[in-house]
Protein backbone atom coordinates (compact mmCIF):
# COMPACT_ATOMS: atom_id res chain seq x y z
CA UNK A 1 0.00 0.00 0.00
CA UNK A 2 2.83 2.31 0.41
CA UNK A 3 4.77 3.16 -2.64
CA UNK A 4 8.02 4.10 -0.55
CA UNK A 5 10.11 5.17 -3.39
CA UNK A 6 14.39 6.02 -3.43
CA UNK A 7 15.31 8.91 -5.53
CA UNK A 8 18.62 7.80 -6.26
CA UNK A 9 20.11 10.95 -7.45
CA UNK A 10 23.83 11.57 -8.47
CA UNK A 11 25.92 14.63 -6.79
CA UNK A 12 26.85 17.05 -9.18
CA UNK A 13 30.51 17.00 -9.58
CA UNK A 14 31.50 15.00 -6.72
CA UNK A 15 30.67 11.50 -8.43
CA UNK A 16 29.00 10.11 -5.20
CA UNK A 17 25.43 8.56 -5.46
CA UNK A 18 23.68 9.80 -2.84
CA UNK A 19 20.42 8.46 -2.05
CA UNK A 20 16.75 10.22 0.00
CA UNK A 21 14.69 8.47 1.65
CA UNK A 22 10.96 9.30 0.29
CA UNK A 23 8.68 10.28 1.83
CA UNK A 24 10.95 11.59 3.94
CA UNK A 25 10.90 15.21 4.96
CA UNK A 26 8.84 15.10 8.44
CA UNK A 27 7.81 11.72 8.50
CA UNK A 28 8.56 8.56 6.70
CA UNK A 29 6.82 5.81 5.56
CA UNK A 30 7.16 4.17 8.88
CA UNK A 31 5.59 7.21 10.89
CA UNK A 32 2.28 7.57 8.45
CA UNK A 33 1.23 3.75 9.34
CA UNK A 34 1.79 4.26 12.97
CA UNK A 35 -0.03 7.43 12.75
CA UNK A 36 -2.49 5.91 10.37
CA UNK A 37 -2.72 3.12 13.26
CA UNK A 38 -3.40 5.19 16.23
CA UNK A 39 -5.21 8.15 14.70
CA UNK A 40 -8.09 5.16 13.67
CA UNK A 41 -7.61 2.87 17.10
CA UNK A 42 -10.33 5.38 19.07
CA UNK A 43 -7.88 5.54 21.67
CA UNK A 44 -6.03 8.40 23.60
CA UNK A 45 -4.01 10.57 23.38
CA UNK A 46 -5.14 10.48 19.58
CA UNK A 47 -8.66 10.23 19.63
CA UNK A 48 -9.22 13.71 20.49
CA UNK A 49 -6.26 14.76 18.54
CA UNK A 50 -7.77 13.31 15.84
CA UNK A 51 -10.79 14.20 16.01
CA UNK A 52 -10.35 17.95 16.33
CA UNK A 53 -7.96 17.44 13.10
CA UNK A 54 -11.26 16.23 11.40
CA UNK A 55 -13.36 19.22 12.66
CA UNK A 56 -10.83 21.90 11.84
CA UNK A 57 -12.31 23.31 8.69
CA UNK A 58 -8.56 23.73 6.70
CA UNK A 59 -8.38 19.90 6.59
CA UNK A 60 -11.42 19.79 4.40
CA UNK A 61 -11.41 18.07 0.94
CA UNK A 62 -14.18 20.90 0.13
CA UNK A 63 -11.54 23.37 0.77
CA UNK A 64 -11.35 25.89 -1.68
CA UNK A 65 -8.23 27.11 -2.68
CA UNK A 66 -7.42 31.40 -2.35
CA UNK A 67 -4.28 31.24 -4.81
CA UNK A 68 -2.48 31.03 -6.66
CA UNK A 69 -0.55 34.58 -6.70
CA UNK A 70 2.49 35.67 -8.79
CA UNK A 71 4.04 37.44 -5.72
CA UNK A 72 4.39 36.99 -1.78
CA UNK A 73 5.15 39.46 0.82
CA UNK A 74 4.00 40.59 3.87
CA UNK A 75 2.94 44.32 4.52
CA UNK A 76 4.03 45.26 1.30
CA UNK A 77 2.07 48.27 0.44
CA UNK A 78 0.17 46.73 -2.32
CA UNK A 79 -3.37 45.36 -1.82
CA UNK A 80 -2.91 42.62 -4.15
CA UNK A 81 0.28 41.26 -2.92
CA UNK A 82 -1.25 41.64 0.47
CA UNK A 83 -3.85 39.25 -0.88
CA UNK A 84 -1.84 37.26 -2.62
CA UNK A 85 -0.19 36.70 0.42
CA UNK A 86 -2.53 35.94 2.63
CA UNK A 87 -4.10 33.10 0.22
CA UNK A 88 -0.35 31.51 0.39
CA UNK A 89 -0.58 31.84 3.74
CA UNK A 90 -3.86 29.60 3.99
CA UNK A 91 -3.51 27.53 1.25
CA UNK A 92 -0.29 26.44 2.31
CA UNK A 93 -2.28 25.78 5.92
CA UNK A 94 -5.34 23.62 4.23
CA UNK A 95 -2.76 21.52 2.27
CA UNK A 96 -0.51 20.59 5.35
CA UNK A 97 -3.69 19.54 7.05
CA UNK A 98 -5.14 17.89 3.94
CA UNK A 99 -2.09 15.79 3.75
CA UNK A 100 -2.81 14.75 7.03
CA UNK A 101 -5.97 13.32 5.82
CA UNK A 102 -4.91 11.56 3.37
CA UNK A 103 -2.22 9.62 4.57
CA UNK A 104 -4.78 8.94 7.68
CA UNK A 105 -7.91 8.24 5.67
CA UNK A 106 -6.65 7.54 2.46
CA UNK A 107 -9.22 9.41 0.74
CA UNK A 108 -8.28 10.24 -2.70
CA UNK A 109 -10.52 13.63 -2.54
CA UNK A 110 -7.61 15.04 0.21
CA UNK A 111 -4.97 14.06 -2.28
CA UNK A 112 -6.61 15.92 -5.10
CA UNK A 113 -6.91 18.94 -2.84
CA UNK A 114 -3.71 19.30 -1.93
CA UNK A 115 -2.87 18.97 -5.77
CA UNK A 116 -5.39 21.30 -6.38
CA UNK A 117 -3.73 24.19 -4.17
CA UNK A 118 0.19 23.46 -4.92
CA UNK A 119 -0.76 23.33 -9.07
CA UNK A 120 -2.59 26.75 -8.50
CA UNK A 121 0.31 28.14 -6.78
CA UNK A 122 3.17 26.69 -8.84
CA UNK A 123 1.35 27.73 -12.05
CA UNK A 124 1.55 31.18 -10.61
CA UNK A 125 4.22 32.13 -8.34
CA UNK A 126 7.16 33.90 -9.97
CA UNK A 127 8.61 36.46 -7.14
CA UNK A 128 8.82 36.88 -3.74
CA UNK A 129 9.46 40.36 -2.06
CA UNK A 130 12.84 41.21 -0.11
CA UNK A 131 13.04 40.14 3.31
CA UNK A 132 9.78 37.55 3.25
CA UNK A 133 12.01 34.59 4.60
CA UNK A 134 8.94 33.78 7.19
CA UNK A 135 6.29 33.27 4.43
CA UNK A 136 8.82 31.58 1.98
CA UNK A 137 10.45 29.00 4.47
CA UNK A 138 7.46 28.69 7.00
CA UNK A 139 4.74 28.01 5.02
CA UNK A 140 6.72 26.90 2.09
CA UNK A 141 7.93 23.70 4.12
CA UNK A 142 3.73 23.02 4.94
CA UNK A 143 3.25 23.25 1.29
CA UNK A 144 6.26 20.82 0.17
CA UNK A 145 5.61 18.46 2.98
CA UNK A 146 2.34 18.10 1.78
CA UNK A 147 3.34 17.08 -1.63
CA UNK A 148 5.64 14.65 -0.76
CA UNK A 149 2.70 12.87 1.67
CA UNK A 150 0.70 12.72 -0.79
CA UNK A 151 3.21 12.13 -4.19
CA UNK A 152 4.69 9.26 -2.19
CA UNK A 153 2.20 7.61 -0.29
CA UNK A 154 -0.04 8.04 -3.44
CA UNK A 155 2.57 6.55 -5.96
CA UNK A 156 1.43 9.70 -8.42
CA UNK A 157 0.66 13.50 -8.03
CA UNK A 158 -2.97 13.68 -9.02
CA UNK A 159 -2.79 15.88 -11.69
CA UNK A 160 -0.15 14.49 -13.13
CA UNK A 161 3.85 14.30 -12.97
CA UNK A 162 4.60 17.25 -14.65
CA UNK A 163 2.53 19.43 -12.59
CA UNK A 164 4.39 17.64 -9.98
CA UNK A 165 7.72 18.80 -11.69
CA UNK A 166 6.34 22.49 -11.75
CA UNK A 167 6.30 22.43 -8.48
CA UNK A 168 9.40 21.34 -7.71
CA UNK A 169 10.72 23.93 -9.81
CA UNK A 170 8.52 26.63 -8.54
CA UNK A 171 10.64 25.67 -4.83
CA UNK A 172 13.86 25.59 -6.62
CA UNK A 173 13.47 28.96 -8.79
CA UNK A 174 11.33 31.04 -5.89
CA UNK A 175 11.39 29.58 -2.39
CA UNK A 176 14.77 28.68 -2.01
CA UNK A 177 16.54 32.09 -3.32
CA UNK A 178 14.43 33.64 -0.84
CA UNK A 179 13.87 31.56 2.18
CA UNK A 180 17.23 33.51 4.08
CA UNK A 181 16.44 36.40 6.05
CA UNK A 182 17.99 39.54 4.33
CA UNK A 183 20.92 42.04 5.77
CA UNK A 184 19.91 45.49 5.63
CA UNK A 185 23.39 46.81 6.10
CA UNK A 186 24.74 48.90 6.90
CA UNK A 187 23.40 48.81 10.18
CA UNK A 188 22.44 45.52 10.30
CA UNK A 189 24.62 42.69 9.46
CA UNK A 190 22.69 39.34 8.34
CA UNK A 191 20.47 38.06 11.20
CA UNK A 192 20.95 34.94 12.36
CA UNK A 193 18.91 34.01 14.90
CA UNK A 194 16.46 31.50 14.98
CA UNK A 195 15.03 33.03 12.00
CA UNK A 196 17.90 31.75 10.23
CA UNK A 197 17.58 28.01 11.60
CA UNK A 198 14.36 28.09 10.50
CA UNK A 199 15.74 28.93 6.81
CA UNK A 200 18.50 26.17 6.91
CA UNK A 201 15.51 23.54 8.60
CA UNK A 202 13.34 24.64 5.38
CA UNK A 203 16.38 24.56 3.17
CA UNK A 204 16.83 20.81 4.27
CA UNK A 205 13.31 20.04 3.87
CA UNK A 206 13.16 21.74 0.19
CA UNK A 207 16.64 20.28 -1.02
CA UNK A 208 15.01 16.56 -0.19
CA UNK A 209 12.02 17.66 -2.11
CA UNK A 210 13.40 18.71 -4.95
CA UNK A 211 16.47 15.61 -4.53
CA UNK A 212 18.92 18.96 -4.02
CA UNK A 213 21.85 16.61 -2.07
CA UNK A 214 24.57 19.05 -2.24
CA UNK A 215 22.12 21.04 -0.80
CA UNK A 216 20.94 19.12 1.74
CA UNK A 217 24.45 18.79 3.33
CA UNK A 218 25.47 22.37 3.06
CA UNK A 219 22.06 23.28 4.96
CA UNK A 220 22.64 20.57 7.22
CA UNK A 221 26.45 21.62 7.63
CA UNK A 222 25.26 25.05 8.75
CA UNK A 223 22.85 24.07 11.20
CA UNK A 224 26.10 21.74 12.94
CA UNK A 225 28.54 25.04 12.95
CA UNK A 226 30.00 26.02 16.29
CA UNK A 227 28.53 29.31 18.09
CA UNK A 228 31.69 30.79 16.82
CA UNK A 229 30.33 31.38 13.60
CA UNK A 230 27.98 33.48 15.61
CA UNK A 231 26.32 36.35 13.23
CA UNK A 232 25.38 36.28 9.70
CA UNK A 233 23.69 33.21 7.91
CA UNK A 234 25.70 30.55 9.35
CA UNK A 235 25.32 32.12 13.05
CA UNK A 236 21.94 29.95 13.40
CA UNK A 237 22.92 26.70 14.02
CA UNK A 238 22.35 24.47 17.28
CA UNK A 239 25.43 26.04 19.09
CA UNK A 240 24.10 29.31 18.81
CA UNK A 241 20.41 28.67 19.64
CA UNK A 242 21.16 26.82 22.59
CA UNK A 243 23.46 27.53 25.57
CA UNK A 244 25.91 24.44 24.95
CA UNK A 245 26.06 23.90 29.65
CA UNK A 246 22.30 25.10 30.60
CA UNK A 247 20.16 24.89 27.95
CA UNK A 248 19.59 28.50 27.70
CA UNK A 249 17.49 29.19 24.96
CA UNK A 250 18.83 32.44 23.09
CA UNK A 251 15.95 34.55 23.32
CA UNK A 252 14.73 33.03 26.18
CA UNK A 253 15.39 37.07 27.63
CA UNK A 254 12.97 38.33 24.89
CA UNK A 255 10.00 35.69 25.70
CA UNK A 256 8.83 32.11 25.75
CA UNK A 257 6.96 32.54 22.45
CA UNK A 258 10.13 33.17 20.99
CA UNK A 259 12.34 30.41 22.17
CA UNK A 260 9.46 27.91 22.10
CA UNK A 261 10.23 28.56 18.07
CA UNK A 262 13.96 28.30 18.82
CA UNK A 263 13.28 24.74 20.50
CA UNK A 264 10.36 23.76 18.25
CA UNK A 265 12.06 24.36 15.10
CA UNK A 266 15.15 22.71 15.91
CA UNK A 267 13.45 19.29 17.01
CA UNK A 268 11.70 19.31 14.17
CA UNK A 269 14.85 20.14 12.19
CA UNK A 270 16.66 17.47 13.94
CA UNK A 271 13.68 14.54 12.72
CA UNK A 272 14.19 15.67 9.14
CA UNK A 273 17.72 15.17 8.99
CA UNK A 274 16.83 11.94 11.16
CA UNK A 275 14.58 10.22 8.15
CA UNK A 276 17.34 10.77 5.95
CA UNK A 277 20.27 8.96 8.30
CA UNK A 278 22.13 12.21 10.13
CA UNK A 279 20.99 11.63 13.16
CA UNK A 280 23.96 14.19 13.98
CA UNK A 281 21.51 17.07 15.42
CA UNK A 282 19.77 15.40 17.98
CA UNK A 283 22.69 13.69 18.60
CA UNK A 284 25.08 16.76 19.12
CA UNK A 285 26.41 16.67 22.82
CA UNK A 286 26.09 19.52 25.25
CA UNK A 287 28.86 20.91 28.05
CA UNK A 288 26.72 20.05 30.46
CA UNK A 289 29.59 17.10 32.11
CA UNK A 290 26.98 14.92 31.27
CA UNK A 291 27.48 13.82 27.94
CA UNK A 292 23.10 15.44 27.38
CA UNK A 293 22.72 15.92 23.87
CA UNK A 294 22.34 20.05 23.04
CA UNK A 295 18.53 19.63 21.98
CA UNK A 296 17.36 17.85 24.85
CA UNK A 297 19.06 20.32 27.42
CA UNK A 298 17.54 22.92 25.63
CA UNK A 299 14.37 21.74 25.68
CA UNK A 300 14.65 20.38 29.63
CA UNK A 301 15.39 23.82 30.25
CA UNK A 302 12.51 25.28 28.11
CA UNK A 303 9.87 23.31 29.82
CA UNK A 304 11.71 23.72 33.08
CA UNK A 305 10.85 26.93 33.11
CA UNK A 306 7.49 26.89 31.96
CA UNK A 307 6.55 24.18 33.48
CA UNK A 308 6.85 26.63 36.62
CA UNK A 309 10.26 26.14 37.91
CA UNK A 310 13.18 28.82 38.12
CA UNK A 311 16.46 28.52 35.62
CA UNK A 312 19.97 29.67 36.01
CA UNK A 313 20.03 32.29 33.83
CA UNK A 314 23.44 33.64 31.91
CA UNK A 315 23.30 37.66 31.09
CA UNK A 316 26.89 36.98 28.76
CA UNK A 317 24.76 34.64 26.31
CA UNK A 318 22.26 35.70 23.91
CA UNK A 319 20.87 35.13 20.64
CA UNK A 320 23.22 36.41 17.31
CA UNK A 321 20.91 38.14 15.40
CA UNK A 322 22.03 41.03 13.96
CA UNK A 323 25.15 41.63 16.78
CA UNK A 324 24.76 39.96 19.76
CA UNK A 325 21.75 40.88 22.20
CA UNK A 326 22.18 40.55 25.70
CA UNK A 327 19.44 40.74 28.42
CA UNK A 328 19.50 40.88 31.97
CA UNK A 329 16.51 38.63 32.82
CA UNK A 330 14.28 35.73 31.67
CA UNK A 331 10.98 36.75 30.25
CA UNK A 332 7.62 35.24 31.60
CA UNK A 333 6.30 36.60 28.29
CA UNK A 334 4.02 33.90 27.24
CA UNK A 335 5.45 31.70 30.32
CA UNK A 336 3.74 28.45 30.17
CA UNK A 337 1.33 29.10 26.68
CA UNK A 338 0.75 25.67 25.56
CA UNK A 339 2.71 25.39 22.33
CA UNK A 340 2.85 22.54 20.36
CA UNK A 341 6.47 21.33 20.80
CA UNK A 342 8.28 18.28 22.46
CA UNK A 343 6.56 15.85 20.76
CA UNK A 344 9.17 15.09 18.22
CA UNK A 345 12.29 14.91 21.04
CA UNK A 346 10.32 13.01 23.50
CA UNK A 347 9.46 10.47 20.80
CA UNK A 348 13.59 10.06 19.71
CA UNK A 349 14.56 10.22 22.59
CA UNK A 350 12.86 8.23 24.94
CA UNK A 351 9.72 6.11 23.07
CA UNK A 352 12.44 5.11 20.57
CA UNK A 353 15.44 5.87 22.86
CA UNK A 354 18.18 3.50 25.00
CA UNK A 355 16.96 4.03 28.25
CA UNK A 356 19.63 6.15 28.45
CA UNK A 357 17.84 9.75 29.39
CA UNK A 358 15.19 11.01 31.03
CA UNK A 359 13.20 13.92 30.25
CA UNK A 360 11.48 14.62 33.44
CA UNK A 361 10.61 18.56 32.49
CA UNK A 362 9.23 17.60 28.71
CA UNK A 363 7.29 14.62 30.46
CA UNK A 364 5.69 17.00 32.86
CA UNK A 365 4.77 19.71 29.74
CA UNK A 366 3.06 16.61 27.76
CA UNK A 367 1.38 15.16 30.71
CA UNK A 368 0.31 19.23 31.36
CA UNK A 369 -0.88 19.86 27.79
CA UNK A 370 -1.19 17.04 25.72
CA UNK A 371 -3.08 16.92 23.30
CA UNK A 372 -1.17 19.48 21.61
CA UNK A 373 -3.34 20.02 18.82
CA UNK A 374 -3.36 24.11 19.39
CA UNK A 375 -5.19 26.59 17.34
CA UNK A 376 -2.65 29.04 17.37
CA UNK A 377 0.88 28.84 15.50
CA UNK A 378 -0.78 27.78 12.60
CA UNK A 379 2.27 29.03 11.06
CA UNK A 380 4.87 28.06 13.23
CA UNK A 381 5.11 24.54 13.51
CA UNK A 382 4.05 21.34 11.87
CA UNK A 383 1.04 20.91 13.97
CA UNK A 384 -0.87 17.67 15.34
CA UNK A 385 2.29 16.28 17.27
CA UNK A 386 0.24 14.74 19.87
CA UNK A 387 -1.41 12.75 16.94
CA UNK A 388 1.77 12.73 14.99
CA UNK A 389 4.21 11.72 17.75
CA UNK A 390 2.82 10.94 21.15
CA UNK A 391 3.61 7.40 22.37
CA UNK A 392 0.69 5.98 24.54
CA UNK A 393 1.88 7.15 27.72
CA UNK A 394 4.13 9.61 28.70
C1 LIG B 1 0.59 45.85 -6.94
O1 LIG B 1 1.30 44.69 -7.38
C2 LIG B 1 0.79 44.17 -8.58
C3 LIG B 1 1.52 42.85 -8.83
O2 LIG B 1 2.90 43.05 -8.90
C4 LIG B 1 0.98 45.16 -9.70
O3 LIG B 1 0.45 44.64 -10.90
C5 LIG B 1 0.27 46.45 -9.34
O4 LIG B 1 0.57 47.43 -10.30
C6 LIG B 1 0.73 46.94 -7.96
N1 LIG B 1 -0.10 48.10 -7.59
C7 LIG B 1 0.42 49.25 -7.23
C8 LIG B 1 -0.55 50.30 -6.85
O5 LIG B 1 1.63 49.43 -7.19
C1 LIG C 1 -3.30 31.13 -11.16
O1 LIG C 1 -4.15 31.61 -10.13
C2 LIG C 1 -5.49 31.83 -10.53
C3 LIG C 1 -6.23 32.43 -9.37
O2 LIG C 1 -5.56 33.56 -8.89
C4 LIG C 1 -6.11 30.54 -10.97
O3 LIG C 1 -7.42 30.78 -11.43
C5 LIG C 1 -5.29 29.94 -12.09
O4 LIG C 1 -5.78 28.66 -12.39
C6 LIG C 1 -3.84 29.81 -11.67
N1 LIG C 1 -3.05 29.39 -12.81
C7 LIG C 1 -2.56 28.17 -12.91
C8 LIG C 1 -1.75 27.90 -14.13
O5 LIG C 1 -2.73 27.30 -12.07
C1 LIG D 1 20.27 23.33 -3.67
O1 LIG D 1 20.34 23.81 -2.32
C2 LIG D 1 21.22 24.90 -2.13
C3 LIG D 1 21.23 25.22 -0.66
O2 LIG D 1 19.92 25.47 -0.16
C4 LIG D 1 20.80 26.07 -2.97
O3 LIG D 1 21.74 27.11 -2.85
C5 LIG D 1 20.68 25.67 -4.43
O4 LIG D 1 20.16 26.73 -5.16
C6 LIG D 1 19.75 24.47 -4.54
N1 LIG D 1 19.60 24.05 -5.91
C7 LIG D 1 18.40 23.91 -6.46
C8 LIG D 1 18.40 23.46 -7.89
O5 LIG D 1 17.36 24.10 -5.86
C1 LIG E 1 30.40 26.37 24.90
O1 LIG E 1 29.85 27.67 24.83
C2 LIG E 1 30.77 28.70 25.12
C3 LIG E 1 29.98 30.02 25.17
O2 LIG E 1 29.35 30.26 23.93
C4 LIG E 1 31.88 28.71 24.11
O3 LIG E 1 32.83 29.70 24.43
C5 LIG E 1 32.57 27.35 24.10
O4 LIG E 1 33.51 27.31 23.06
C6 LIG E 1 31.54 26.25 23.89
N1 LIG E 1 32.20 24.96 24.05
C7 LIG E 1 32.27 24.07 23.07
C8 LIG E 1 33.07 22.84 23.34
O5 LIG E 1 31.68 24.22 22.00
C1 LIG F 1 5.80 38.33 35.09
O1 LIG F 1 6.58 38.89 36.10
C2 LIG F 1 6.02 40.11 36.63
C3 LIG F 1 6.99 40.70 37.64
O2 LIG F 1 8.29 40.36 37.39
C4 LIG F 1 4.69 39.80 37.28
O3 LIG F 1 4.10 40.98 37.74
C5 LIG F 1 3.79 39.12 36.26
O4 LIG F 1 2.60 38.71 36.89
C6 LIG F 1 4.46 37.91 35.63
N1 LIG F 1 3.62 37.43 34.56
C7 LIG F 1 3.45 36.12 34.33
C8 LIG F 1 2.64 35.76 33.13
O5 LIG F 1 3.93 35.26 35.05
Amino acid sequence: MWHGICAVVLAAGLGVQATFVHPGIIFTSDHIETIRENALSGNEPWASSYAALVSNTRSSSSYVVEGGGAIIGENSGNDTIDAWTTAWVNDCYAAWLNSLRYVIDLDDAHAITVAGIADAWSGNLTGVLANNNLPTALNGRQLVNAAELVYYTRGSWPSGSSKYARLQAMVSNVLVPNKDPIANPPTQPVVGGNQAALSHIAGMEFAIFTNNVTGFQAELDILLLPKTACVGYDGSGFQALIQNKTGQCAEAGRDQGHSADEVGWLEEGARVAANQGYTSLFDLESQDGLGTPLLMLGLEYYFKYNTGSDVPFDTTWGPCCCGTILYDQISNKSRSTAYPIGEIAYNYYITEGTGKYSMPYTKMWLETNRPLDTSTNLRDFLVYPTLTWADSVV
